[in-house]
């Protein structure tokens, strides 16, 4: 048999998940990816196959390309201009100052490059951007059956029994 404290213990342990769920309920805000892993990666050294490839990219989310303005460039162009290094035709030019952001609005793969021949060492990279999981949907104003907070009132209820079965026993 489990002692009172541990009871209490296993409560507050499955309350804690629920709000963990709970939370994920007010939406996901977008993500500012840096492109590289750091403030000014938009560099020749680093590998942004390697680099993209452990970063999940979500609709909404942000590139930010941090570069020192007066060598590098950042061009959005297509798969072919990115897998050939094609610096003209560019679809956008995402340079501005050297501290670059840019808004990943759909569900695609995009492709930026860095002109000025830097592209063939390297400094290209491809992100695969995809639509966020479903969230829990939100509550319902007057409707019935509800969710609080992402959680079914189900599941509270069924929690609840737990921890009085837990406590009476
Ligand atoms: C690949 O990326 C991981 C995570 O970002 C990093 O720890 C690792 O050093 C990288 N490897 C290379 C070869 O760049
Ligand atoms: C870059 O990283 C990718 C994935 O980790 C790896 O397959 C590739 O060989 C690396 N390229 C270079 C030039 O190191
Ligand atoms: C990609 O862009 C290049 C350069 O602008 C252009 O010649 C080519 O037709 C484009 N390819 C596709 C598939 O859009
Ligand atoms: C991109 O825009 C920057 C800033 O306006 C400009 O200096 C640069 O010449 C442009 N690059 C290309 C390739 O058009
Ligand atoms: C992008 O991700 C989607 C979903 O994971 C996948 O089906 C698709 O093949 C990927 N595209 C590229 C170009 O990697």
């Amino acid at each position: 048999m489990l002692g009172f404290g541990e009871k209490v213990v296993m409560i507050v342990a499955v309350l804690v998940m629920l709000g963990v769920r709970g939370s994920g309920a007010e939406g996901r805000k977008p993500v500012l990816h840096r492109v590289g892993g750091g403030q000014n990666t938009w560099t020749p050294s680093v590998n942004f196959t390697n680099w993209s490839s452990h970063e999940q990219f979500y609709v909404g989310d942000w590139l930010y390309f941090g570069f020192d303005k007066t060598q590098y460039n950042v061009l959005e162009v297509n798969e072919t201009s990115y897998d050939k290094c094609i610096d003209t035709d560019f679809i956008t030019n995402v340079t501005k100052g050297g501290r670059d952001v840019f808004n990943l609005i759909d569900a695609k793969p995009y492709y930026f490059i860095c002109g000025r021949g830097y592209c063939f060492n390297g400094m290209k990279v491809a992100v695969n951007v995809t639509v966020a999981p479903p969230l829990p949907p939100p509550p319902k104003k007057g409707g019935s059956p509800s969710s609080v907070g992402g959680v079914s009132q189900r599941m509270i209820l069924l929690s609840l029994l737990a921890a009085t079965f837990l406590l009476c026993s």
